[in-house]
Formats: structure tokens, C-alpha cells, sequence
């Protein structure tokens, strides 16, 4: 007879999720203490691990030991608030608790009727955070488009591609796939990889992509937008989509949508807008002035998991059309059939989506909300970008610092000075490797205009403007260290190459003189002497050194005689 499975009973579960409940709060409280970046090297953390799998069950505080033992070190700490690397990934314990609440429902809201209130929950937070946004009636469910949480926004410039194909095609792509040779995609220089993946999953493959040129502060050129779709409709290209950036990876630039949207709707391309970091700033009204233009676009997708304080993954997605959406997407096998679907009363949010299944992620935004509510909500991003403003005026107020401008939001990117004669890239390099060395701090880096820039992206919840300062006196500490080092290395140089000069204009004069000897010579004179001390090497042009075993041997003797008798 086989046992049965040994399954973790309410009780066991009670008990043992207040003790995972206690070590996160833990590990939340200790969290400043530990260096930001991991220190492990490659392979550590498998080393700490056994190479076969339990035969039988163990445990529980063998497994909270080991997060202590092998997962900790292994960690770089995303919610310190010595983190500025990257975008932020904001937890919170709201958010926390609702994907604890998801995970113990453990339903699988692929479709209305698996779990109506999956679906319906998801609708409504969807709904209110357009709200909150200032986003277009449009988005609304009760209008003709709505929202959907993607598991990234990678996946929502996805199928905002997928979407865009099909509206272009008249629905042509559902059967006979895409046209690669026909569709174009626009992009700038700055917006982020996935577009570019996207284009490649969707099979158009990268030539199908249009590089736009940006302008003076990184944003993409609505002129030249505008030049390259004539050009392209002008050849027989088909403009599908333009992907406009709110907040781009590298330098939160703003691509202007105001001006981008009548291009589009001109040719006919759906213009998808990628707000993944900046979007959820709209929630302060006063930002808001940044997404101007907004209601031009097709669909829209911002991450609740950078900047608004819930966990990975909870991307807003909004589509205007969502017939476009689901016309791509939708299938329905005999199994998924149902009466709720077929009398088309309902969303199944898993024709809005690349996979079936789907988790209950609309629990975790819905905690925050009510647990913030939308001043909460305001009170994090308003810190956020006021700290980082506070940074840019004192880096700006520096002569070892400059600040790229514009920097409306949370981050802040620096190019360190350096003397003249100094490699700029490695210097900042260095500077960086030293910051995040040390292990209160953590940043990151870019390339704008093919020079090396510091990112320090300020909205971690637990950053104070303790912490903001802390970083501010480490940035110019270690500045002004590599610039003495650099300083000390280039004096170094100096005085090599004053030494190499010297030695040169002796060794010339010597050759000089050797020479002048030897036209003073009589002809049968001038063979060289063989036991001359040193003689000039006709192919470099450097004295030779006279062998050296006869001074040795000199010396050997002279050192013998001083021998005590053996
Ligand atoms: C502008 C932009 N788009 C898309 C992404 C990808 O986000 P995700 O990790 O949600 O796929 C990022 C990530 O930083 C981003 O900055």
C-alpha cells in the first residue's frame, strides 16, 4: 500500500507561517545592515547546496536555516535603502500579504467562470488605477478597451505587437501569420530591448525595426518619425507600430506623445506607449504633465512592480480596443467552453495574454491600494523624486560632478569629472566598482552619447534622505580618492618619461662622442676594439653592455679572499 503524502496540515501551516512571516520581518528589519550587493562568487551557492534532493522530507527550521546559510549571501538586497541601481523593485508588506492570500487560494483565474472573482477583481483595480493615472476613458472596461495585469512589460509591449499586427492586417495575421517583408516597427535608440524582442518573438525579425533619431534630451524626434513612415509607406513598407517611451531605461527621457500620436494615427500605426518605470508617477497630479498627449495612445503599460511599492510581477496593461487584443490572442478549445463565455458576458483574461494559465495577482495591487490608499500612494513617489532632486542640486552645485538633464523623476544620471588625460569611462568604472565594493550603496550604469554615466535611481521605501546623503558623501569621498590616485599615477608617468628623456640625450651624447673619436682615427685604426667595455649596437643604436661574467668573476674572487679559512 503506498503512504500517503505527508501534507503540511492547517495547524503545521499556522505555526509555520507565522515563523516565515517572523523571518521576513526580520530580514526587513536587518536589511541596512547587510552589504547591498552579493559578495558570493559564481558557483557559491550551488557549492552550499546538496547535490541529490531529499529522499525524505525535512524539517521545517532546516529550511529557514538554510535562507540564513545559503540564500541570504547569495542576495543583493533590492529593498535596502542603500539600493539605487537599476529601476527600483518595490515590495511592501501589503503587497506581500496579498500575494500570501493569492498563493493559499491557489486559483487559476484563466478564465471568468475558474474564478469569477479572480477576474472581476482584476477589472475593477485595473479600472481604478486608470483613474488614478489620468489615463483616457478609452481604457476603461466599461468603454471599448480595458486593463489586464502582464507579467512584465516586456510581455506587454508583446502583445501590444501582436495586437497592432492584427488591426493592421484586417485580422490576416490569425491565419497566414505576419508579413516580415511588409511591417515596420519604431523605436529610438533609447527605447528598451524588449521592443526589439518582442519584433523578433512576434517573427518580423529586426530589419522590420525603424531606429528614430532622438533629440538634444534623448527623446525621440517627432520630425523624424514623421520622415522615415513617408519614406517607408513611399516604398511599400506597412507602418504597424511606434513605441513611444515614457521615462526610457537609461535616462527617463519622455518621448512626446502629443506630437507622435497624429503621426501615427496618419498612417495607421498603433501607438503603444512604454511608461514601465515612469507611468505610475501619474498618480501625483502634478507629474502628470509628462504623459501630455496619452489619449492618442493604442495601449499603454506601466509597472506597479518598480515604483509602487508590490511585488514582482504586476504590470497594468491597458489596450483602447480590446477587440484587437483578444482577436489576436483568443482560442477556445472544447474544454475551455463554458455558458458565461460563450454568451460573451464576460472577460477571460487569458486571450489578453501570451500564457493560458494565470495567477490571482489583482489581491496583492488591491492590498496596497486600500493599505496605502492613493495618498500613500503619492506620499512614495512624491519622496522618491524629491530626494533625487535634492541630489541632482547638490551634484550640480559640484564641480566634480555633472547631472544629465532633463531628470523629472527619481532618477538622477551623473558623469564624474575627471583631470585631463584620464581614460573618463574606466575612471567612472573605477568609481563605481569602489561604491558598490564597499556595501552601503549600490548603483549602476548606462552609456548616453557612448560615454559612461552613473544611474542612481532614488525610490527604494525604506531610502531616507539620510541614506541620499550618505551616498552623496561616498560619491565625492571616492571621487576625490581615484582623482588623487589618478593624479599620483600621472605624476608617476611624469617622472618616468623626464627619466627616459634624460637617458636618451645621454645616450645620444655618448654616441656623439664615440663618433667623433672614430673619425679622429687612422683608417687602419678604425676596426673595433674586441675587449671594448661597451660598443654602440648598430641596429638599435644603444650602447651593449660589455659581458658581465668578467665583473662577476671579479667580484666572485674579491668576495672569496675575504673568506674565513675553511
Ligand atoms: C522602459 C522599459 N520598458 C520595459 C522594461 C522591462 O520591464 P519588465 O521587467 O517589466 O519586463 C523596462 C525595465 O526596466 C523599462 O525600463
Amino acid at each position: 500500500m503506498t503512504e500517503p503524502a505527508p501534507h503540511m496540515t492547517p495547524e503545521q501551516f499556522r505555526q509555520h507561517g507565522h515563523e516565515v512571516v517572523d523571518w521576513i520581518a526580520d530580514y526587513w528589519t536587518r536589511i541596512g545592515s547587510l552589504p547591498v550587493r552579493s559578495t558570493v562568487a559564481p558557483g557559491d551557492v550551488r557549492a552550499a547546496l546538496p547535490t541529490a534532493p531529499p529522499e525524505q522530507g525535512e524539517p521545517f527550521a532546516d529550511v529557514l536555516g538554510d535562507l540564513d546559510r545559503v540564500v541570504v549571501p547569495g542576495l543583493t538586497h533590492w529593498q535596502h535603502p542603500g539600493f539605487f541601481g537599476y529601476f527600483p523593485a518595490n515590495t511592501s508588506g501589503p503587497s506581500v500579504l496579498g500575494d500570501l492570500v493569492s498563493a493559499g487560494l491557489g486559483v487559476q483565474g484563466m478564465s471568468w467562470v475558474t474564478s469569477p472573482a479572480a477576474t472581476e477583481l482584476e477589472q475593477h483595480v485595473l479600472d481604478w488605477f486608470a483613474d488614478l493615472l489620468g489615463l483616457p476613458a478609452s481604457f476603461r472596461s466599461t468603454s471599448t478597451g480595458g486593463g489586464v495585469v502582464q507579467d512584465s512589460s516586456s510581455g506587454g509591449n508583446l502583445v501590444a505587437l501582436l495586437a497592432a499586427l492584427h488591426r493592421s492586417s484586417g485580422g490576416g495575421t490569425v491565419r497566414r501569420g505576419v508579413e516580415p517583408d511588409r511591417a515596420t516597427v519604431y523605436v529610438s535608440a533609447e527605447t528598451h530591448s524588449s521592443m526589439e524582442k518582442a519584433v523578433r518573438i512576434a517573427g518580423l525579425g529586426s530589419d522590420a525595426v525603424r531606429i528614430v533619431e532622438v533629440d538634444g534630451d534623448l527623446a525621440m524626434n517627432p520630425g523624424a518619425l514623421a520622415a522615415r513612415m513617408e519614406r517607408d509607406v513611399a516604398r511599400g513598407y506597412t507602418p504597424v507600430l511606434v513605441c513611444a517611451t515614457v521615462g526610457t531605461t537609461s535616462t527617463t527621457a519622455v518621448d512626446p506623445l502629443a506630437a507622435i500620436g497624429p503621426i501615427c494615427q496618419k498612417h495607421g500605426a498603433w501607438l503603444h506607449v512604454d511608461a514601465a518605470y515612469a507611468g505610475v508617477s501619474a498618480v501625483v497630479p502634478e507629474l502628470r504633465g509628462l504623459q501630455d498627449g496619452v489619449e492618442w495612445a493604442d495601449s499603454y503599460t506601466t509597472d506597479a512592480h518598480k515604483w509602487l511599492l508590490t511585488g514582482f510581477d504586476a504590470t497594468l496593461f491597458w489596450v483602447a480596443d480590446r477587440a484587437a487584443l483578444t482577436g489576436a490572442l483568443a482560442i477556445l478549445p472544447e474544454y475551455l467552453r463554458n455558458a458565461a463565455t460563450d454568451a460573451g458576458a464576460v472577460v477571460d483574461y487569458r486571450d489578453w495574454q501570451v500564457p493560458l494559465g494565470r495567477r490571482f495577482r489583482a489581491l496583492k495591487l488591491w492590498f496596497v491600494l486600500r493599505w496605502y490608499g492613493a495618498e500613500g500612494l503619492r506620499a512614495h513617489i512624491r519622496g522618491s523624486v524629491a530626494l533625487a532632486q535634492e541630489l541632482a542640486g547638490w551634484a550640480e552645485a559640484d564641480d566634480r560632478f555633472d547631472v544629465l538633464t532633463p531628470h523629472p523623476l527619481s532618477l538622477v544620471c551623473l558623469t564624474p569629472r575627471w583631470p585631463a588625460g584620464v581614460d573618463a569611462d574606466v575612471a567612472t568604472m573605477t568609481l563605481l566598482e569602489r561604491l558598490n565594493d564597499g556595501g552601503e550603496v549600490f548603483l549602476t550604469h548606462s552609456t548616453v552619447r557612448g560615454s559612461v554615466v552613473l544611474r542612481v535611481a532614488v525610490g527604494a521605501p525604506t531610502t531616507t534622505r539620510a541614506h541620499v546623503e550618505r551616498l552623496w558623501a561616498l560619491l565625492r569621498e571616492n571621487h576625490d580618492w581615484l582623482a588623487a590616485d589618478f593624479a599620483e599615477q600621472a605624476a608617476e608617468r611624469a617622472r618616468e618619461a623626464a627619466a627616459r628623456a634624460e637617458e636618451q640625450s645621454r645616450i645620444a651624447a655618448e654616441r656623439a662622442a664615440a663618433e667623433a673619436a672614430a673619425a679622429q682615427q687612422p683608417a687602419s685604426d678604425a676596426e673595433p676594439a674586441a675587449e671594448a667595455p661597451a660598443t654602440v649596437s648598430a641596429e638599435i643604436g644603444v650602447p651593449v653592455e660589455a659581458p658581465a661574467t668578467q665583473d662577476e668573476t671579479a667580484a666572485q674572487a674579491a668576495a672569496q679572499e675575504q673568506l674565513p679559512p675553511a
